[in-house]
């Protein structure tokens, strides 16, 4: 038996994150959401009026703050704390998904957050997502996985999970942002969203939340079993 990375690359909305964490806990691996490390970034930078053009304010924005994560035994979940302060509803907020596809091209955030995140990872069995984790986070990672979906279904889950959490949102605006969050993820200069060499897609559009965690658990068990 080996501990591995498991890296895990998609669009906003193919289910990601909850499989990523449903991975995780079956393996008992760490989970990690590189997404909310940038929505972390994106709440400091709102909060404190960065200006995004100014890259020394950048720089002194992004040593001022510190990321981390924790397992919380009581509700038998991993939190992000921004600051020390748990963060959840702060960093799903409207504002946050309208500002994050801009802050996260900033390949001085970028730069920060992935040496973050391998940092992270020197101790494998852990699992990451995110959009750049594939192909610059974790290029060598032993596991490698695509994730994509077709847009109406993507929003159609964020737009339950966005209500689940008890904030207003309208299913156009969510599909809109989604969309116009594909763009800018895909079309960036630096670290562009895309399939990374090796990486196995998995077309989530009509699979059912456990199908997915297991079909990464298959290929997951193999890897770790193999001798
Ligand atoms: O997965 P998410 O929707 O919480 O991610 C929020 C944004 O962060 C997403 O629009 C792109 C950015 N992101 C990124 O650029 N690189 C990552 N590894 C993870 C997220």
């Amino acid at each position: 038996m080996r501990g591995i990375i498991i890296a895990m690359d998609g669009y906003a909305g193919t289910g990601k994150s909850s499989t990523a964490k449903e991975v995780a806990k079956a393996l008992k691996y760490r989970y990690i959401d590189s997404g909310a490390m940038y929505r972390c970034v994106t709440r400091h930078f709102i909060d404190h009026q960065v200006d995004l053009e100014n890259e020394g304010q950048v720089e002194v924005a992004l040593n001022q703050l510190v990321i981390k994560f924790n397992f919380n035994e009581a509700l038998n979940q991993s939190e992000i704390l921004l600051n020390d302060r748990v963060m959840d509803k702060e960093i799903r907020l409207p504002e946050i998904n309208e500002a994050v596809s801009k802050i996260s091209a900033n390949p001085i955030v970028r730069k920060k957050l992935v040496v973050m995140q391998q940092q992270l990872g020197t101790q494998k069995d852990i699992v990451m997502d995110g959009r750049d984790i594939c192909t610059v986070v974790f290029p060598e990672a032993e596991l490698k996985i695509f994730m994509s979906a077709n847009l109406d279904i993507r929003s159609q889950r964020r737009f339950d999970e966005t209500k689940a959490k008890n904030i207003k949102v309208d299913f156009e605006e969510i599909k809109q942002n989604l969309a116009d969050r594909d763009h800018l993820d895909t079309t960036r200069q630096d670290s562009p969203l895309m399939k990374a060499k090796g990486a196995i897609e998995i077309d989530t559009s009509y699979l059912t939340f456990q199908e997915q965690v297991d079909k990464i658990m298959e290929y997951a068990n193999q890897l770790i079993y193999a001798s």
